[in-house]
């Protein structure tokens, strides 16, 4: 049987089924903490065709939106309920990414499909380029998520090592959800979700 990597996947029938849904708490809970963007700079990684980049625009913030996808990235450039100004798109993987000083770095539903051995770098980046009292909000996947050892360039995370995570963070929110459910296009599988929403200290 063929490998089965998150990197070959067409993420267009993702695009299509998960179009728009309400605001995620992740990133409400951003907004709640930063207020009103303001132009301040922020970066949504992995953003697909921008579900969150859409509120972190029309909130204020001057977003840079990053993915692999080129259909992810034309789909978010071409929707007409956004703050466009404050728009800018880059296509590179999360380890190849070129992004700068931010307030808020947002990845939703994106981190877990970086290949676990380019994770801690990019997690290391995402601290590096956030100014303090900036923001990160996303979700990372846990072990007992049942593509764990199915997929294999992703990356998965016990309890215990998504606190080491934050530890030189404040923690805004941590929420560790499991169960059964169905994939975006449909199939049974097992979550195991972290949602997280932490903010830099200041040194
Ligand atoms: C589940 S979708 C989430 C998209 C969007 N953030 C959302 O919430 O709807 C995962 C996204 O991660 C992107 N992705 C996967 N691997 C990536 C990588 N190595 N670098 C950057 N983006 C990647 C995919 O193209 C896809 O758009």
């Amino acid at each position: 049987m063929s490998e089965n990597k998150s990197a070959d996947w067409d993420w267009s029938e993702y695009f299509d089924k998960i179009n728009d849904p309400p605001m995620r708490g992740t990133v409400q809970a951003a907004i709640d903490v930063l207020g009103l963007g303001q132009g301040r700079p922020a970066i949504d990684l992995g953003c697909g065709h921008g579900n969150d980049t859409v509120h972190m625009l029309n909130a204020g913030f001057e977003v840079l939106a990053m993915d692999t996808s080129a259909e992810g990235l034309r789909r978010l450039q071409n929707r007409a309920d956004l703050e466009a100004d404050l728009l800018s798109a880059q296509k590179a993987s999360f380890h190849t990414a070129d992004w700068k000083k931010n307030i808020w770095t947002n990845a939703g539903f994106a981190l877990p499909f970086c290949p676990s051995d380019k994770f801690d770098q990019v997690w290391q980046r995402i601290s590096e380029n956030l100014q303090d009292g900036g923001i990160f909000s996303g979700q990372l996947f846990g072990i007992e998520d049942s593509w764990n050892g199915k997929v294999s360039d992703m990356n998965f995370h016990s309890e215990e090592s998504v606190r080491a995570l934050c530890n030189s963070y404040g923690i805004m929110h941590f929420e560790e959800e499991k169960g059964d459910g169905k994939d975006a296009v449909g199939r049974p599988k097992y979550w195991h979700i972290f949602h997280i929403v932490l903010q830099k200290k200041s040194k």
